[in-house]
């Protein structure tokens, strides 16, 4: 599906799910469920995943060799200033490439927590504010972020040219290397020093070091790529039940009463299904749900502000290191940039979101038992409104709701040799 249609259907399931939520009232559970929660149970199952869209703007989104290199660099700690810090440090495959700490720690640390990287490139937009539109533009930043990577882009063009394997696997997927003595630490985004290299470097060498550098993001993001969830428990009761034909709820023993009422709940009283929709469990958009900044922090303008960002970057979509054509950017140049969007953060998928403690943009919340109780309270913002309203759920409902999400736990539907370090 191309982007423009896939923006129509999310938008349908988005107006669908909200008109669902208006009409039931049906609790508690009956024995059947009603057409509107068949669809909906439905439009949640991975059979109604479509296969992943090229990106336009990475032309090597698709490649077998891209996806190679993007896998020894994804694991490589000499990525690195001090030698130590690679994506792999944080996304961690055996941890559905999270880390499992509050605030992610690399060359120093950071002050937002590590999102999971599975079936990500679904979505338009990365990062929790959705500073970058694409996965590659995104591989870039945190390569010379000082809290991450902290290595330059200089460094990274200097590295790819020295190593044997780097380079042979570089010049077969995207072209020649650089020609010309390539400076130590230069960076447009670094201290003092960096920049002044930076800057002494002529126009077009400057332009050859990011091609080089939004080369190795879009190598990285043709390796992300097949990080896609696999079949769980929910999705084999969704196929059982679309089997059956029938409305029964008690089908086969893929979930417990309990994780059917939680499910129940999710779609229906909890309106959890009004934002985490679609068999990704997101609908790729921005909320804000009243989530407490950290201890000592200012509460973020996220998405407001991300957006803005994200039409300033250079390796934007419209772009010079870009594939695709200004037609092809319609994410980019149609985005909200409303005041409704203050303290708004991407809406995470919830598929192997039990493995993934802790929770929210700021790892603010420890367990799945706080994050039930932080939806039925629904908190007010700091910042703007809080869109989501107090459940009043009861304790039982509580722990169905939280039950429910266990149901979602999956091995990936992904080669496993792409989840350990091709070494
Ligand atoms: C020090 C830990 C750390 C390292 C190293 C790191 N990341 Fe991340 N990553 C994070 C954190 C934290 C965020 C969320 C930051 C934010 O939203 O502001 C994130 C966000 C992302 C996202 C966007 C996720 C989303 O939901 O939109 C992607 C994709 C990603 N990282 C890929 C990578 C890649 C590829 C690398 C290696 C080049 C990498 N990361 C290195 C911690 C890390
Ligand atoms: C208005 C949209 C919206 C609704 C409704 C909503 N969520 Fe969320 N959910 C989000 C957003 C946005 C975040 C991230 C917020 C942040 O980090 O500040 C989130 C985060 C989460 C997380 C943490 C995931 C992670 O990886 O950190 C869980 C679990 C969750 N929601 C479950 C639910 C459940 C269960 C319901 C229904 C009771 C629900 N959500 C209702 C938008 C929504």
């Amino acid at each position: 599906m191309n982007r423009p249609a896939r923006v129509a259907l999310v938008l349908a399931v988005v107006a669908a799910s909200a008109a669902a939520t208006w009409h039931f009232v049906s609790f508690p559970s009956a024995s059947t469920w009603n057409e509107e929660e068949l669809r909906l149970i439905a439009s949640l199952s991975l059979d109604a995943l479509p296969d992943l869209p090229p990106d336009p703007s990475n032309a090597r989104g698709d490649d077998p060799a891209a996806a190679q290199l993007g896998h020894s660099l994804y694991f490589d700690t000499r990525l690195s200033a001090n030698g130590a810090v690679a994506c792999a440090t944080c996304h961690r495959p055996e941890l559905m490439f999270t880390d499992g700490l509050t605030l992610a720690i690399g060359a120093g640390v950071g002050n937002r927590h590590t999102p999971s990287l599975v079936g990500l490139s679904h979505s338009p937009w990365f990062y929790w504010d959705g500073r970058k539109d694409s996965q590659w533009a995104q591989a870039l930043a945190p390569l010379e972020a000082k809290h991450e990577h902290a290595i330059t882009r200089s460094d990274l063009a200097r590295l790819i040219s020295s190593d044997a394997d780097y380079r042979s696997a570089y010049i077969d997927t995207f072209g020649p290397l650089p020609t010309f003595d390539i400076p130590a630490a230069a960076s447009p985004t670094g201290d003092a020093a960096e920049r002044a290299r930076w800057s002494a470097l002529t126009a077009q060498q400057r332009s050859d070091i990011d091609t080089l550098f939004s080369n190795l993001g879009k190598a990285l993001a043709a390796y992300q790529r097949k990080l896609m969830p696999g079949a769980a428990r929910f999705d084999n009761y969704a196929a059982a039940l679309a089997a059956s034909g029938s409305a029964e709820r008690d089908q086969g023993d893929a979930l417990s009463a309990e994780e059917r009422r939680g499910l129940q709940l999710f779609i229906d009283k909890g309106m959890c299904v009004t934002c985490h929709n679609g068999p990704l469990f997101t609908n790729h958009e921005f909320h804000n749900t009243g989530v407490l900044a950290n201890p000592g922090e200012l509460p973020p303008m996220a998405r407001y502000d991300g957006v803005r960002s994200a039409r300033e970057d250079p390796f934007n979509c419209l772009g010079e290191f870009s594939d695709a054509d200004p037609d092809q950017c319609i994410e980019l140049r149609f985005a909200r940039d409303t005041n409704d969007l203050v303290g708004a953060h991407k809406t995470p998928t919830l598929r192997n979101v039990a493995l993934t403690a802790p929770y929210m943009h700021g790892g603010q919340i420890s367990d799945l038992a706080a994050v039930m109780r932080h939806y039925n309270e629904a908190p007010t913002s700091m910042l703007s409104h809080n869109e989501a309203k107090p459940l009043n759920l009861r304790p039982p409902e509580l722990r169905a709701l939280e039950a429910f999400m266990h149901t979602l736990t999956a091995p990936l539907a992904t080669d496993p040799r792409w989840l350990r370090s091709p070494e």
